[in-house]
């Protein structure tokens, strides 16, 4: 049965009281995590998101019917507790922060009964998380996601610190906004006054905040909703969080530098992590030639090796083949794996196929100096030595090799090196490895669409050196953009913008947009630039990402309350869900059966 508070004040949070404490009368309220009835002695764990006190009830210090209450109360049961805090009679445990005290209570009252939930509440949960999920109220209550919320909010409040400090406003613009479809695909809404008319959600503030700078208020951020409707995989939710910024009267290495000391401030009073400063810089075609990633993890080695020019006049096919045609050959050296089993390699190949690759090429070096490959007979014993040398292959050492255009073989051994490193357990999740990565490509060539399409958005700034290249070949051209990349995951990235209108033509034009279509989509912004507009840059991290980093979770559905799963559902709300007629009727909307 459940009872009010009757005037009960909590004082201490469960997991505050400590050895300082001793002798004090203390009220706590909480859920109950467990209940030991050891005859005439009840231990009753109470939880809060602080932590865990024991409160033990014993026969002969206090009230029967204390006692006997206290062996009704079952897992999850709501309860208020006074009583005093005393030293641990028992063994103290080490586990707990209050594990050196308990409370004798005086009072209980149970203010809520709870059923037996569907899974326990405990840390680092075995139960399936689609059940945890669905119940995402009762896994919320699991110290690990309460702590992974703490953290999220800490990094919240300490970035609005951090840029109040250095002169930014917080300016919040609108989610029901207009549809600019570049990019991913927008999440629309339809307008119940204008009927057929239809608002976009924000993929992120992008135009608003250049308006901002417009309308000049100098340096804007935000802690925005954003909103993609693309696939999910363990990184992306169809609605995140963007701590998106914008400066005027700045270029590259103003944005880095207010950055670097905003993740150094992050992790320095959240994880006690020093990072320093400056954060490295690499361009994206080392980045790309070194680690076949524009997100690369620094955290070990194993990088590329550009072999083109040792193999270009060997008789494999396979390497001759994807040089003629354009091509490279490269490879990695998995030291130490050269014993690993064939079974273990053709699970690699297949990896790689999964890439794309059309297959890898391997060279397993043995201990005694033997070799075994899978193309040693096309290639003489010079080549193969050669090849060898380049490689820096050692007795013991597994060599892999990838052929094919350049994309190709970065994403194929990008990706490869990843999965080893795994395998070879070379990742540690305590290292913070930071890295910018700038220079990016401005335009890349869409096969599908058969266009240069953005590779940030169009309104990146080209770099002013590569501007030459513009019409005779675009895709030379480098932009003032960059990525910030931790431990081999993009949390962040932003450009210089373009404010001079004939650029911005000029890259409407590369893009393929004629002029009405740009105006179309983006005439709002193109009309403000012609008020004076101010040189301005920014930047947007994904603010689940980098919690995730800093929690050391897998997955951005464990630092954010109600996430969403692979098919964008929300296991506990059931949405989305169909709507009634009438409310279909006053948008102008009918729904047509999906045909088998
Ligand atoms: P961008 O598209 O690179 O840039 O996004 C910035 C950061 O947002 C995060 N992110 C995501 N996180 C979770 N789920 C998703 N679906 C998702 N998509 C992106 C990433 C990424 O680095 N307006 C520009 C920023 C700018 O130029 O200032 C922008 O949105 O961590
Ligand atoms: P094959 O002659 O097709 O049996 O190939 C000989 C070896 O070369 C096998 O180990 C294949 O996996 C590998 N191979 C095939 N295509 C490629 C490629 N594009 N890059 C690297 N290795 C390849």
């Amino acid at each position: 049965m459940a009872e009010s508070m009757q005037g009960l004040k909590r004082t201490y949070r469960c997991g505050e009281l400590s050895v300082a404490n001793i002798g004090e009368t203390v009220t706590v309220m909480g859920w109950v995590q467990k209940n030991r009835n050891k005859g005439g002695l009840v231990f009753v764990d109470v939880r809060d998101r602080s932590g865990i006190v024991q409160v033990v009830f014993e026969e002969g210090k206090m009230d029967e019917e204390l006692i006997s209450r206290a062996a009704s109360l079952r897992s999850e049961y709501v309860v208020a507790i006074v009583g005093r805090v005393e030293k641990r009679s028992g063994a103290v445990n080490t586990n707990l922060l209050t594990g050196e005290i308990e409370v004798i209570p005086s009072k209980l009252r149970i203010l809520s009964e709870s059923e037996t939930p569907p899974f326990p509440i405990e840390e680092n949960s075995r139960t399936k998380e689609e059940l945890r999920l669905k119940y995402r109220y009762l896994d919320l209550r699991r110290p690990d996601l309460q702590r992974n919320l703490m953290m999220r909010s800490q990094v919240a409040t300490l970035t609005r610190q951090f840029l109040s400090k250095e002169g930014f406003l917080e300016i919040e613009t609108p989610v029901l906004g207009k549809s600019t479809p570049e990019g991913a695909r927008d999440y629309l809404v339809p307008s119940r006054i204008h009927p057929g008319s239809f608002y976009g959600l924000p993929q992120s503030p992008q135009l608003y905040k250049q308006l901002l700078m417009c309308s000049g208020y100098d340096r804007y951020f935000q802690i925005a909703k954003c909103f993609r409707d693309e696939d999910l995989r363990a990184d992306r939710q169809p609605e995140f969080t963007q701590i998106d910024m914008e400066l005027s009267f700045v270029d590259v290495d103003d944005v880095i530098d207010v950055n670097e000391r905003l993740l150094a401030e992050l992790f320095r009073e959240i994880l006690g992590v020093e990072v320093s400063l400056p954060i490295p810089r690499m361009t994206w075609q080392e980045a790309m030639d070194r680690f076949g990633s524009d997100k690369p993890d620094i955290r070990f080695g194993m990088e590329l090796t550009n072999v083109t020019e040792v193999v270009k006049d060997c008789e494999f096919v396979v390497f001759r083949t994807a040089i003629e045609n354009g091509g490279t050959v490269r490879g990695i050296n998995a030291k130490g794996q050269g014993a690993m089993p064939r079974k273990k390699i053709d699970k690699l190949v297949s990896f790689a196929k999964d890439f794309g690759a059309k297959g890898l090429a391997y060279i397993a070096l043995q201990e005694d100096g033997t070799i075994k490959s899978s193309f040693a007979k096309f290639m003489s014993e010079e080549e193969m030595q050669s090849l060898i040398h380049a490689m820096n292959g050692e007795p013991g050492d597994l060599l892999l090799f990838a052929a094919d255009k350049n994309k190709v073989v970065w994403d194929v051994l990008g990706n490869l090196r990843l999965e080893l490193a795994k395998q070879m357990e070379l990742l540690h999740p305590e290292e913070y490895k930071f890295i910018w990565i700038t220079e990016f490509p401005l335009l890349e060539w869409s096969e599908e669409q058969g266009r240069y399409t953005a590779m940030h958005h169009p309104f990146t700034m080209p770099m002013e050196e590569d501007l030459k290249w513009i019409d005779s070949d675009p895709g030379k051209v480098r932009a003032k953009a960059y990525d910030i990349v931790l431990n081999g995951n993009e949390i962040g990235g932003g450009s210089v913008r373009i404010h001079q209108n004939d650029i911005q033509e000029k890259m409407f034009e590369v893009l393929g947009f004629t002029k009405e279509e740009a105006y179309e989509q983006f005439g709002f912004l193109l009309e403000a630039f012609k008020y004076g507009v101010p040189p301005h840059a920014g930047l947007a991290y994904g603010l689940d990402r980098m919690v995730m980093l800093m929690a050391k979770e897998d997955s951005i559905r464990d630092v954010i309350a109600f996430p969403k799963v692979k098919d964008a559902s929300c296991l506990m709300t059931e949405a989305p869900g169909v709507v009634d007629d009438k409310q279909l009727a006053e948008l102008g909307l009918e729904t047509r059966e999906e045909k088998e």
